[in-house]
């Protein structure tokens, strides 16, 4: 792959921005897949990283040759506004090549499975795979059959790392630190990638996490700590929830994963679990309001809470580009790192 020479020619310079002294200890991953089994360390790495690149974005001119050579592809399965344009953003800002493929129009298209797919990527000189997938574990998959990086953009109702981090980074922006702080996640937790990935990073860095939902849309087993998530406290009465709470993220009805009737109706939904000016009320005077988007405003999030004062959901949008550079450069010095030890 001509990149492997990129890498090797990276390996040598000095990045064009602040680095802190750990990263090339602390940082040992070549894939994003989830936060399930991220240290302290690594989540504050990619926080102090993020926090550089933001530095970056702030230039007069916010770009730097730190990936010249790097060719990212991203590879989406499923329909992402946000997501797909701020990873293309970060590579372009760091200096990658990015090169987009939707998979309605590539030979996905005509039968091609997955695994061939992402070989091909990887034979055509992709460094970084970026993916989106309906199917939870799609990614890991392809983190076996490849020696790109693979970073899951989110997989079906498993994971989404990214949204996490730029969750996580966007409330430090306003506390500093999340530890001890009340974050009420309501909404469709079962079907959510994000309520998901979010779980692992603010519990590993002590936060008081309670989601809350109908019993229907609540993954079995969380409050007892059974299963595959970390417990976290689960409430199903959003007025109870929401009291003194610091954070209060909204997620989306995900109806495109339903194939049963989880709730009685959508109006009676919104009557219980819309966070409204009301409700929002009962949580800490100026909490954060979060959502991952897309919003269905009326639904879970009121038009006025949405837009308030208290939104913080547009500089959620924008701490995405910062901390996916944060994850781009990360990945990347795996591979920038071996290409040292071998050229010593
Ligand atoms: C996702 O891709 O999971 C979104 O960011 C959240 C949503 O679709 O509701």
């Amino acid at each position: 792959m001509t990149s492997v020479r990129a890498t090797e020619a990276r390996a040598a310079e000095a990045p064009p921005f602040a680095t802190g002294s750990s990263d090339s200890v602390a940082w040992q991953r070549r894939h994003l897949l989830d936060l399930d089994d991220f240290t302290v360390d690594e989540l504050e790495l990619v926080m102090q990283t993020a926090d550089t690149m933001k530095e970056v974005l702030s230039r007069e001119v916010p770009r730097v040759p730190a990936l010249r050579g790097t060719t990212i592809l991203t590879l989406f399965y499923e329909n992402s506004t946000r997501t797909r344009s701020s990873f293309e953003l970060a590579g372009k800002v760091l200096g990658a090549d990015v090169i987009n493929i939707a998979a309605s129009s590539s030979s996905v298209a005509k039968g091609e499975s997955l695994v061939d797919t992402v070989k091909t990527l990887q034979a055509v000189g992709a460094d970084v795979i970026i993916m989106r997938h309906s199917r939870s574990g799609a990614p890991y998959l392809a983190a076996r059959v490849v020696e790109s990086s693979i970073i899951n953009a989110g997989d079906g109702l498993h994971a989404h790392p990214t949204q996490a981090l730029l969750d996580l980074h966007t409330m430090r922006a306003s506390f500093g630190s999340v530890r001890g702080r009340k974050v009420v996640i309501v909404g469709d937790a079962l079907h959510s990638r994000v309520a998901r990935s979010n779980l692992w990073s603010l519990t590993a860095l002590g936060a008081e996490v309670t989601l809350c939902a109908p019993p229907t849309l609540i993954p079995r087993g969380l409050d007892a700590g059974e299963g595959t998530l970390p417990p976290v406290h689960v409430d199903t009465d959003l007025d109870r929830a929401i009291e003194g709470a610091d954070v209060v993220m909204a997620l989306r009805m995900q109806l495109e994963r339903m194939n049963g009737g989880f709730v009685p109706g959508m109006r009676e939904y919104s009557r219980m679990y819309q966070v409204n000016a009301s409700r929002l009320a009962r949580a800490k005077p100026g909490a954060l309001v979060l959502h991952p988007g897309p919003m269905n405003e009326g639904v879970e999030i009121s038009h006025e809470v949405a837009h308030g004062l208290q939104s913080h959901v547009e500089e959620q949008v924008a701490n995405g580009v910062a901390v996916r550079m944060a994850v781009l450069w990360l990945v990347t010095q795996h591979g920038r790192r071996r290409a040292a030890t071998e050229t010593e």
